[in-house]
């Protein structure tokens, strides 16, 4: 029997960013928080640079590029400014997903199929400067027929999971997830996923073998500010890791 594979943490930094946004301050500082995430065993940093920019600044990036000893996940959208920015900062990875001004947080996973020409153009782009690429996509087969060939990586959306109000609706979306997730794999793609996921849900994701990488922020923050970073994430890193066993 193949031994079970690793399952990576990625920490978003994001929600630091929007708590010293509000402020206007230099404080909290989210490169700090991803020098104390790495040092506590995160094992990359994802970080999204909005359009808006409401939370992390190309500052940030910049710096955590320049400090940063773990790979770097640049979640961002896909428009010209983006990808000039991807292609000068040269991040490890590149994550696409779709951004609309008005959400309070990425609401859906992109729409390859409906606008592959786009994207492959982009992906080649990112490609060419040597950054791996990952496509941020509902469990929807379609779209994991669309892409097809246009990335190494691609992450699963867990939002509609994370939301599910009912344990019916929730088991049905985790089944969704899980067969998703094994067709990736064998359509030869490293499948990660991220959205909403937290301590109460996390599990039953973290348990499906063919998933290595979770990005998790929002919650894991939130904690944070009970637990410190690194108490946070080794609470996280515990129900992931019992749940892989
Ligand atoms: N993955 C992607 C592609 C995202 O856009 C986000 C939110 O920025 C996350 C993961 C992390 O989601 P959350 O903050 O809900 O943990």
């Amino acid at each position: 029997m193949s031994p079970v594979p690793s399952l990576r943490l990625g920490v978003n930094i994001d929600h630091v960013a929007t708590v010293r946004q509000a402020r206007g301050t230099a404080y909290p500082d989210p490169v700090d928080a991803a020098l104390q995430a790495a040092a506590a065993g995160a094992d990359g940093i994802t970080l999204h640079l909005r359009e808006d920019r409401r939370h992390i600044q190309d500052h940030d990036l910049e710096r955590l590029l320049s400090l940063c000893p773990v790979p770097i996940n640049l979640e961002m959208a896909l428009t010209e400014e983006m990808l000039r920015i991807a292609c000068k900062a040269r991040p490890q990875q590149v994550c696409l997903v779709p951004e609309k001004r008005q959400e309070r947080t990425t609401e859906g996973g992109l729409d390859v199929a409906g606008q592959r020409q786009l994207i492959a153009d982009a992906c080649l782009r990112l490609r060419d400067a040597g950054i791996a690429v990952s496509l941020f996509i509902d469990p929807d087969l379609p779209q994991l027929e669309a892409s097809a060939g246009l990335a190494p990586n691609l992450e699963i959306n867990t939002g509609a999971y994370a939301e599910a109000n009912t344990g019916a609706s929730q088991a049905q979306q985790l089944s969704k997830i899980t067969r998703f997730a094994a067709a990736a794999l064998a359509s030869a793609f490293e499948v990660h996923a991220g959205h909403g996921l937290n301590t109460d849900n996390v599990a039953p994701i973290a348990a499906i073998t063919a998933i290595v990488e979770l990005n998790i922020g929002h919650a894991l923050i939130a904690r944070a500010l009970f637990l410190g970073l690194p108490g946070a994430i080794a609470e996280l890193r515990q129900v992931m890791q019992q749940a892989r066993r």
